[in-house]
């Protein structure tokens, strides 16, 4: 296949991902949260192409887009695709890239008559970021049918349920998503994603396979203090719930120096009553915790809660902490990535593989079908981030990786 076919492909790649870009919730940045207007926007446009890349679509009860190949077949049906929604404010790769390059890849085998040993299916899940609920995964979590009736009870910022979301969505018509495969029927799954990271760009790679993705817990602390004159009360009178979870985050800071390789996260916070002259009564933020090894994690978030109950002592405050999420460390399936490895060699003449420090789809697709990750360099490392931002010719090369990859496919 000439080069060109790969650049042309990938041009179109990046124009698709553009075009997903000026899509939002929030005008003049790029936000799309699960179940949005945006999103089910975004929805629609993926349709369109994955039927013009000869795909049946549809989209099940958790606003996850699926493109399947036509007609009935015995083959076991393999899977590419990642997420399509947003942080807050986000670049215009993260999730998006591994969704429309699934449809190009698609689209390339099919123009070229390749036959494969499986059936092709692309997907675009509705929920990763886990922003509208602090609790990612939503939508590969339905795929898999693991969302639990708790899942279906958590609140979002309104204090709308997940349940009553859905039910909203569905006019009524709401049942618990059940798994749209069993593991028998399914050959694999490979998220294509860029790195998020520095470590390609260092290598001066422009892939690299994962080896394991790590771990994370995500908590909401809530601070409750006592609301008071800003003017008339003393320093040692006050019962500020901003300053303790001020106090806090300076813990977080030192759980990084104690645990290495920990990486944990204040990101969101909120103040009441938000005022200038009132001392803060109430506070409630989030806290991201992860690491590649799952007792390291869970070790910290032990020693965390105990720095937060110590501080609430102190300082006179009622504390609540409220875990949401525990996602532990995951690794790749050995035989695909093996593959994957062998297809970026054959490709691109290097090899290199990587641990994943963001999380993925994967991880959930991980509890019931073989999967495999690709990562595509990015600029500076750095994503969630309007400045996000990955070369056409890098997807290229992930392009060509992923044609290889499949298209070489023996049984094991
Ligand atoms: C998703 O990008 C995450 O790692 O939080
Ligand atoms: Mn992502
Ligand atoms: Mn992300």
């Amino acid at each position: 296949m000439p080069d060109g076919t790969w650049n042309t492909r990938a041009t179109r790649i990046q124009m698709r991902i553009d075009e997903l870009a000026s899509i939002t919730d929030e005008p003049g940045v790029i936000t799309r949260t699960f179940l949005s207007p945006g999103m089910l926007q975004v929805n629609k446009m993926v349709a369109e192409w994955m039927q013009d890349a000869g795909l049946t679509v549809s989209e099940d009860s958790v606003g996850n887009v699926l493109g399947e190949p036509p007609g009935n077949t015995d083959l076991p049906i393999f899977l590419l695709g990642s997420h399509l929604d947003t942080v807050r404010n986000a670049g215009r790769f993260d999730g998006i890239l591994g969704v429309v390059l699934g449809i190009e890849v698609v689209d390339y085998l099919r123009t070229c008559g390749v036959s494969l040993p499986f059936s092709l299916g692309v997907a675009g899940f509705s929920d990763e970021e886990g922003v509208r609920f602090q609790n990612a995964y939503i939508g590969s979590k339905a795929f898999c049918g693991l969302i639990t009736p708790r899942d279906l009870t958590m609140r979002d910022r309104k204090g709308v349920t997940l349940r009553q979301v859905l039910e909203r969505w569905k006019e009524g018509r709401f049942v618990i998503p059940k798994a749209r495969y069993t593991r028998e029927r399914v050959a694999g799954f490979l998220e294509v994603h860029m790195e998020q990271g520095p470590v390609l760009e260092h290598e001066g790679l422009a892939l690299g396979v994962v080896t394991a993705i790590a771990g994370q817990s995500r908590m909401r602390l809530t601070w409750m203090g006592k609301a008071s004159h800003a003017g008339t009360t003393p320093a040692a009178l006050r019962q500020d719930a901003l300053v303790g979870a001020a106090a806090f985050v300076l813990g977080v800071q030192e759980a990084m120096v104690k645990f290495p390789g920990l990486v944990a996260t204040v990101g969101q916070i909120f103040v009441e009553p938000n005022v200038s002259n009132v001392v803060p009564s109430r506070s409630i933020h989030s806290l991201d915790v992860r690491h590649q090894d799952d007792s390291a994690r869970n070790q910290a978030c032990t020693w965390l809660e105990a720095r937060a109950r110590e501080i609430a002592r102190e300082r006179q405050l009622q504390f609540e902490w409220e875990t949401l999420q525990v996602t532990n460390a995951k690794k790749c399936d050995a035989t695909l990535s093996r593959r994957l490895t062998d297809a970026m060699e054959s490709v691109t003449g290097s090899t290199w593989q990587l641990p994943s420090g963001a999380g993925h789809d994967t991880v959930i697709l991980s509890r019931l079908f073989p999967v495999a990750m690709l990562l595509v360099r990015c600029r500076h490392g750095l994503s969630h981030h309007p400045d996000e931002f990955v070369a056409l010719a890098d997807i290229a090369a992930a392009l060509e990786v992923t044609v290889e990859f499949l298209s070489s496919w023996e049984p094991a």
